[in-house]
């Protein structure tokens, strides 16, 4: 497998689609939509936990790493479920949730019952906490723990304790998770926080001094070395990529690295960041990456991301040219394509007026930590625009309201699969086009990307081979002037029915010239 031929769609599937109406997204549902995934072109899903799980942070909290949550359905389908998309030609990853468990796994079960159980020392705890780390979700990250008297560290929800991964135990214990599932025929992971799994509590919750260590460990055997491995690293930013995954390394594949998803002053802000910027760290990560040789990944959006078309489009007049322009960027560049469910589609943020149509454990308490500060509508307006509920409410696959575990949508009627689908401007055929002339063109899997303009105005970047140079140009939402002569080889296609000397709000073109 050559990772630069992958273009992969993410599945949440609480959320991607419900075939037995109990208001959970399950196995079977997404059997059903294989056929939509194949049409669409990807080759390759990363399907997000179904694991057993009490769902304080909607399976990220896993309480047993081989069984499927019952909702969802069960071991058997879910290899079943594996089968068919390598016979759809698509490949499987999963999550792999390393850097901690739910409170109710077994082994914090027997942790937390007494200082001297044998899993006391998979988790993290002591007398008093070494430092002022804070939980991601808010608060401080140490909780005292009544029944011993010590306090265990989560970085996340309080229900999520960290595991210790100093415990050459906990390590065993997560390579024969992961070996379980390679026997059970994935064809690789996505690896949640991977970059926290090892401490230094004298410093940041990140990066460790082992961490480079214990990856190897994991990923660097032979029965693993082929997989494709793909590290959530928020720390990953500048050369320390190479760490992670340089070719000689034995570590990973590739790295999400998200400096383009953080513009804004912190989650819940209503302001949007600016399309140049997020633009302008786009290429100059790709050109680093290109530089150091090394694999990087390409997405706007994914299950802790509000929709892309919301933060960095225009969902209201342009939701259509601007959907498609932020594909076309995504699916032209350099690296792995990540599309998460429903961008295909262009679903943008719904709207909401009360804090009861929110479920995630962030929104909630950002909401709880500032509701009578804040003022109620400001706070409300802040979660629609940041919470990562955008992106995990029921896929809309027809207009039909659905009752589910988290509140619909509530532009379903405007948007929807079956109505984009047969639409004349439709997302879905755009991505659709976009995904094959990837597929055909073996400079935008493996040319050189070379970022030729990026300006308030747009972004114009190529891919290039011995043979092909292929050029997107792409306006944002103000009109330009456009110099057609600049582009001397043949334009396959665009967003809009005309090219003229204008280019309009989102408009993008894409050229081929034979070299
Ligand atoms: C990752 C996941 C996110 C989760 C967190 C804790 O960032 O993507 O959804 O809440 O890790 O597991």
């Amino acid at each position: 497998m050559d990772a630069r031929d992958l273009i992969f769609y993410q599945i949440y599937p609480r959320s991607f689609c419900d075939s037995n109406g109990d208001g959970e997204g399950d196995v079977q549902g997404i059997v059903s939509k294989i056929g939509y995934l194949r049409e669409l072109g990807v080759n390759a899903v990363w399907i997000s936990p179904c694991f057993q799980s009490p769902n304080i942070d909607n399976g990220y909290d896993i309480s047993d790493y081989r069984a499927i949550d019952e909702k969802a359905g069960d071991l058997d389908s879910f290899c079943k479920m594996i089968e068919i998309f390598h016979e759809n030609g698509i490949k499987v990853i999963l999550d792999f949730v390393a850097n901690h468990t739910s409170d109710k796994h077994f082994w914090f079960e027997q942790a937390r019952s007494s200082k001297g159980n044998p899993y006391r020392d998979y988790y993290i705890w002591r007398e008093t906490p070494p430092n002022d780390w804070q939980s991601a979700f808010g608060g401080s990250a140490w909780q005292f723990d009544e029944a011993t008297g010590e306090y265990y560290l989560h970085s996340y929800a309080v229900e999520q304790p960290d595991l210790n991964w100093e415990n050459p135990k906990v390590r065993e214990e997560m390579k024969a998770v992961v070996d379980f599932w390679v026997s059970k025929g994935v064809d690789g992971f996505r690896c949640d926080v991977l970059d926290q799994i090892s401490k230094d509590f004298q410093g940041q919750n990140g990066n460790g001094p082992r961490l480079h260590e214990f990856i190897r460990e994991l990923f660097g055997r032979e029965e693993t070395k082929n997989l494709f491995t793909v590290g959530e690293c928020w720390s990953t930013d500048g050369d320390n990529v190479k760490l992670f995954c340089g070719k000689d390394r034995g570590e990973l594949t590739t790295v999400f690295a998200f400096r383009h998803l953080c513009l804004e002053n912190g989650r819940f802000v209503t302001e949007k960041p600016k399309l140049e910027e997020v633009c302008r760290r786009l290429a100059s990560w790709q050109t680093h990456c290109q530089k150091l040789g090394v694999l990087n990944t390409v997405f706007f959006g994914n299950h802790d991301q509000p929709r892309a078309v919301s933060r960095f489009g225009n969902d209201t007049v342009y939701r259509f040219e601007s959907a498609t322009a932020l594909g076309a960027i995504v699916l032209l560049s350099r690296g792995v394509p990540f599309l998460y469910q429903g961008e295909e589609l262009g679903v943008s943020n719904p709207r909401y007026t009360d804090i009861s149509s929110f479920n995630d454990v962030e929104s909630l308490n950002y909401y709880n930590e500032n509701a009578g500060i804040v003022p109620e509508a400001e706070l409300l307006a802040q979660i629609n625009a940041g919470g990562r509920d955008n992106a995990r409410r029921p896929m809309p696959w027809d207009e039909k309201a659905q009752k589910a575990w988290l509140e619909d949508y509530t532009n379903r009627k405007e948007i929807n699969a079956q109505k984009d689908m047969q639409a004349e401007k439709s997302v879905y055929r755009t991505y659709q086009k976009l995904i094959a002339l990837r597929k055909a063109e073996p400079s935008l899997r493996k040319g050189e990307f070379v970022c030729r303009e990026v300006t308030e105005r747009g972004f114009v970047f190529s891919r290039k081979d011995a043979e092909t140079e292929i050029t997107l140009v792409c306006n944002f939402e103000t009109p330009s002037p456009f110099d057609k002569e600049k582009y001397d080889g043949e334009y396959l296609f665009g967003n809009y029915a005309t090219v003229s000397s204008v280019l309009q709000p989102y408009q993008f073109l894409v050229f081929k010239k034979r070299l």
